[in-house]
């Protein structure tokens, strides 16, 4: 078992991690102090596969646990799905003292924890990431969000969960795609703050998927890392926006492409690959260090070139997305591996890039 910390003074939490830890869900929330009622949020899918473990350990341990379920799917994190699970938590006479559970990937984690930052101005909550972008990403942090019509994630909060229990046993049941997808963030780690853990997973790129203790190590890491930058910089006000890298591109890609056409960490294998070359490009970093993390990411199967998508429909993505100030975008860009900086671009340095690839 390791157990990491997320410093942020009387908002610290522990990151648990440990094979197996799902049954033992119960006697960890009751070791934090709460008790009584407890709403595990999940979707069917994962309720199939772990509601009854989560439940009966809960219930062992003294909580009058509920289960609140919504559909599976992106576009069910919605204000209205979240509207429901109100419904639920008034319903079952959740008190302000009673624990939110999110049992799932990140959507049920982004809006459980939503959730949590506003029934009754505030209730703790506990995330259960089910997903590998969920363990070693979303999970961590305070980011809570639903999506808005107009553009994902518009409506959220920071807000700081009690714990994260970790079991990588659960990634057995996960789909092979959206397993490689979490692989694209764990990769990120090593390109933005550690050359000694890239190194490590090029060495163990053949081995990682078959879920053993190289997957676990990997799994600490990436939450260590995260878990530094936030306690650093916890509302993105600058070193936090290090873990956007490759997300320009990506978000553009997701967008210009029609959402769903790739997962996010598909969009994100490939932004970073061009946004390592578009850091060699403008002089950051030798071309080699493009070839490294494009061979990292395609020996972990993840899709490395971009589509064949029109660069001006690229740059209105971008345009149109979180980073751009004026008529610069905002970028992370390599300068060695483990090493990034934050650059304003000018748009005309971005479309040559782009009008680059195109040329090959
Ligand atoms: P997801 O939550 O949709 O899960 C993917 C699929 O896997 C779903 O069908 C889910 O039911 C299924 N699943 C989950 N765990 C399973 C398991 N153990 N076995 C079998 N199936 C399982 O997708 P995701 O990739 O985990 O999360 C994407 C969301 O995370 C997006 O909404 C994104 O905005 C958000 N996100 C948030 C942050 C943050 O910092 N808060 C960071 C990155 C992404
Ligand atoms: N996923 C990026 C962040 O948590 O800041």
């Amino acid at each position: 078992m390791r157990t990491l910390r997320v410093d942020l003074g009387e908002r610290s939490y522990p990151i648990v991690i440990k094979r197996g830890l799902l049954s033992e869900i119960g006697s960890g929330a009751s070791g934090l102090g709460l008790k009584g009622r407890a709403a595990v949020v999940t979707n069917p899918t994962v309720a199939d596969l772990y509601a009854d473990r989560v439940m009966k350990g809960l219930k062992a341990a003294g909580f009058n646990p509920v289960l609140i379920t919504i559909p599976d799917g992106e576009e069910y994190k919605s204000l209205n799905e979240a509207s429901k699970v109100y419904d639920g938590l008034v319903k079952h006479r959740m008190e302000r003292s009673s624990p939110i559970i999110a049992l799932g990937g990140g959507v049920i984690g982004d809006m459980a924890g939503f959730v949590a930052a506003t029934y009754l101005r505030g209730v703790p909550y506990i995330q259960i990431p089910t997903t590998l972008l969920a363990q070693v990403d979303s999970s961590v942090g305070g980011k809570t969000a639903v999506n808005h019509p107009s553009g994902k994630n518009l409506i959220g909060a920071f807000y700081q969960p009690k714990a994260v229990y970790i079991d990588p046993e659960v990634l057995k049941t996960l789909p092979e795609r959206e397993l490689k997808a979490g692989m694209a963030e764990v990769v990120k780690y090593g390109v933005i703050w550690d050359e000694g853990f890239f190194e490590f997973l090029e060495k163990n790129s053949g081995v990682l998927y078959s879920i053993g203790r190289e997957l676990t190590h990997a799994i600490e890491r990436s939450c260590e890392i995260k878990a530094e930058v936030v306690g650093k910089d916890e509302t993105e006000s600058g070193l936090r926006s290090i873990l956007n890298l490759g997300h320009t591109f990506g978000h553009a890609i997701e967008a210009a492409s029609g959402y769903g056409t790739y997962r996010h960490g598909e969009a994100v294998s490939i932004g970073m690959v061009m946004a390592v070359g578009f850091s060699a490009r403008l002089g950051l970093c030798g071309t080699e260090i493009e070839e490294r993390v494009r061979g990292l990411l395609s020996s972990l199967g993840l899709p490395t070139d971009a589509p064949d998508i029109p660069a001006e429909a690229l740059m209105e993505a971008m345009r149109l997305d979180k980073k751009v100030s004026g008529d610069k975008l905002r970028f992370i860009l390599v300068t060695g591996l483990g090493k990034v900086v934050l650059k304003e671009t000018p748009e005309a340095e971005v479309r040559e890039f782009l009008l680059s690839l195109k040329k090959g």
